[in-house]
């Protein structure tokens, strides 16, 4: 089993600033980009947080498929809709001026909607529901990726995991934050589980001839290649209702692409025509809802709040210690890891020497002996 050590909160936000600076990126950007993919982990999602630092932002901004200035272009607006064009810079940069434009709308129409398109990676979808929720607003997004999950009934890659998250204010000291993928799994779990050395469950994906792999750097291999596929929630065919999750990753594909207007499902893959390193043009949906324009704050807060007591209040299966609500394990993480820091695996220590001495920095990680 490998051991996490410990990093300060504060250190490695500097640090992670600091290299993005290095790419290029500018500080305020870098203090942004930095910021989502903390969060991740101090809501304990290990898939989509400093670990995917160097491979989904700073390899891209090398190849030349991420570009570190976001030059955001506001290309339609009216009080309540914001059309917005990314220009490939930073998806988590243009998706922070979006929710900040929404909220101030949806406080004076009490509902705000937008779209992003030319954009890239935006991290945790959660963050950008959570913006709407720390404003007392209900927050809603999506994103489409590159293609990895089959249609019901097919095997081939052909939409992204597609996160469709909501972020609910309650009277607790926790929000209902929902937020996951469209699949039964996403690619960074099954990172995770190859950087752990630990398999990935069964039956979570489909190869070509309709089996199921478990090798987690196999599975990775072969998604890349192409050659499998993940499943839509609900899994494989129709017996366990793999066709809703099917619907629901087809969703987030059409308002991401449709209504945010770029491309698609294959057009995805970040290549162009002669398999070269492309722009990944994704798009992205968000939508805030002022309760204050329908029961009032206090009454949704506490009529939430009601709800998700009720649902952990209600009879548990047998063995079962308790019952949860969305948001509530993130809120468990992050009291458990405020004082702490952030686990950092040997993988990712690596890379964090790695890219501090290419980048002439001189930080010392409480890693190194
Ligand atoms: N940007 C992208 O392209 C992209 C793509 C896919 C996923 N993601 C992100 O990856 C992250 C992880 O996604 P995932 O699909 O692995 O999530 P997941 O399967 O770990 O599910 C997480 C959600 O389920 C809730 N949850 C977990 N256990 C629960 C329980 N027992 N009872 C009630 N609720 C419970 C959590 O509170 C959380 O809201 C998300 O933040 C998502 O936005 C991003």
């Amino acid at each position: 089993m490998e051991t996490r050590p410990y990093v300060q909160w504060e250190l490695i936000n500097n640090f992670m600033i600091d290299v993005f600076k290095a790419y290029g990126v500018p500080e305020q950007d870098a203090a942004i980009c930095a910021d989502v993919l903390l969060e991740s982990d101090r809501r304990g999602i290990e898939s989509h947080g400093c670990n995917r630092f160097k491979p989904i932002y700073l390899d891209r901004i090398k190849n030349g498929t991420l570009l570190p200035k976001t030059n955001i272009e506001i290309v339609k607006e009216t009080p309540t809709t914001v059309v917005m064009n990314a220009n490939n810079g930073l998806g988590m940069v243009a998706s922070h001026k979006m929710m900040e434009m929404l909220i101030e709308k949806a406080k004076v129409y009490g509902l705000a909607g937008g779209t992003i398109y030319n954009s890239t990676h935006y991290g945790i979808a959660g963050y950008w529901t959570t913006m709407a929720e720390k404003a007392g607003m209900i927050g809603m997004t999506g994103t489409n990726a590159r293609p990895s999950v089959a249609a019901t009934f097919g095997v081939e890659p052909m939409m992204g995991t597609n996160p469709l998250t909501f972020t609910m204010p309650t009277d607790e000291e926790f929000p209902f934050n929902f937020d996951c993928a469209t699949s039964t799994i996403q690619n960074g779990k099954i990172e995770f589980y190859e950087r752990s050395g630990k398999p990935t469950p069964a039956g979570l994906l489909i190869t070509k001839d309709g089996n199921t792999m478990t090798d987690s750097g196999e599975i990775l291999r072969q998604m890349r290649a192409g050659n499998c596929a993940l499943t839509p929630l609900g899994g494989l065919g129709e017996e366990t209702g793999g066709y809703k999750g099917y619907g629901f990753t087809t969703i987030v594909e059409i308002l991401s692409a449709a209504l945010a207007g770029g491309p698609h499902t294959r057009a995805l893959s970040g290549k162009n025509e002669k398999g070269e390193n492309d722009f990944y043009r994704l798009g992205h949906f968000f939508f805030v809802i002022n309760p204050e324009f329908f029961m009032g704050l206090d009454t949704f807060k506490s009529t939430t709040g009601d709800i998700c007591r009720a649902l952990r209040g209600s009879t548990k299966a047998p063995g079962a210690e308790r019952i949860y609500t969305a948001g509530e394990k993130e809120w468990l993480s992050w009291q458990e890891r405020k004082d702490l820091g952030v686990p950092v695996g040997e993988a990712i220590q690596k890379e964090f020497i790695q890219l501090r001495d290419e980048c002439n920095l001189s930080y010392k990680f409480p890693f190194e002996k």
